[in-house]
């Protein structure tokens, strides 16, 4: 396994094309919208109706999950009369794929036809106003992971130096928060920031990233939603608030606690996913 980007991870090699066959060959649905769900969502999955689903391991050239006794899968079916293609099988840059990989799951999306993107996250709430099970509609994103899905030869499927001035599809969200509104669940907006991990955040850290405009935190999401919009996609983003993040309030963070709440919020994060689906 490489580490890191290196030239041969950044080339084209992983591309899409045999696991777009593999799915063709008994799927000919086209999916409106893609959704990669974060560890919490799993039963969404299994909510669709009329689904067919691939264990990530029977798609060519779909980056092997470093997940313990988590195999990914990837599942066509209808939720809310819409077709959508649902991802669980989200690939970290910490679990050690090059950048490029981590984006394959978006390339695949977009190559089966979808044109808009959902991707939850959990996320430590650096906003202070912010409490475990807050959910965040994200407006726009901060990439300290200082790396880029897009590094290597330009594919040709969008420009060279995609526009990132609005990553976030502004009407998608305005629609969403109505729809919010109407099933009586709160939302926040805010300003999504992205580190590798897989360590959390120093207090120094939380006090610097606060400083320049954050609002949450996470180790996901920001090349996904690069690549997506680079494809041309329309993107709407939500985060669980699972904890405060490191020095917000005393204390010391565990990845329990990010289960425990995300949990918690579960049933409210999947009302409200449905919601933004018809809209
Ligand atoms: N930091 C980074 N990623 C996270 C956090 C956090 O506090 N909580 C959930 N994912």
């Amino acid at each position: 396994m490489t580490f890191g980007p290196s030239f041969e991870d950044s080339t084209l090699t992983r591309t899409v094309d045999a696991a777009v066959s593999a799915i063709r060959a008994t799927e000919d649905r086209v999916p409106a919208v893609a959704m990669v769900l974060g560890s919490g969502l799993g039963a969404l999955a299994d909510a669709l109706d009329d689904a067919q689903e691939w264990p990530t391991q029977d798609l060519p050239g779909y980056p092997a999950s470093t997940v313990e006794g988590h195999a990914g899968r990837v599942l066509i079916g209808t939720l809310e009369g819409v077709t959508v293609l649902v991802i669980r099988g989200r690939l970290h840059y910490y679990e050690g794929h090059s950048i490029r990989s981590t984006t394959f799951p978006i390339r695949l999306a977009y190559a089966l036809g979808a044109r808009k993107l959902l991707v939850t996250n959990a996320a430590g709430g650096i906003n202070r106003r912010f409490r475990p099970g807050t959910l965040m509609f994200i407006t726009d994103h901060l990439n300290l992971g200082w790396t880029n899905p897009l590094i290597g030869p330009n594919s040709g499927e969008g420009p060279r130096f995609p526009d990132m001035s609005n990553p976030y599809d502004a009407d998608w969200l305005a629609k969403a928060e109505e729809k919010a509104l109407e099933l009586g669940i709160a939302t926040e907006r805010g300003v999504y920031l992205w580190t590798q991990g897989p360590s959390y955040e120093t207090k120094a850290e939380i006090r610097f990233f606060e400083r320049i405009g954050a609002d949450a935190v996470g180790m996901s999401t920001v090349p996904e939603v690069i690549e997506a919009v680079y494809l041309g996609m329309k993107v709407l983003g939500v985060s669980t608030i699972t904890n405060h993040a490191a020095g917000i309030v005393p204390g010391e963070l565990n990845h329990e606690e990010v289960m425990e709440v995300g949990a918690m919020v579960r049933t409210q994060l999947e009302r409200l996913v449905r919601g933004v689906l018809e809209v």
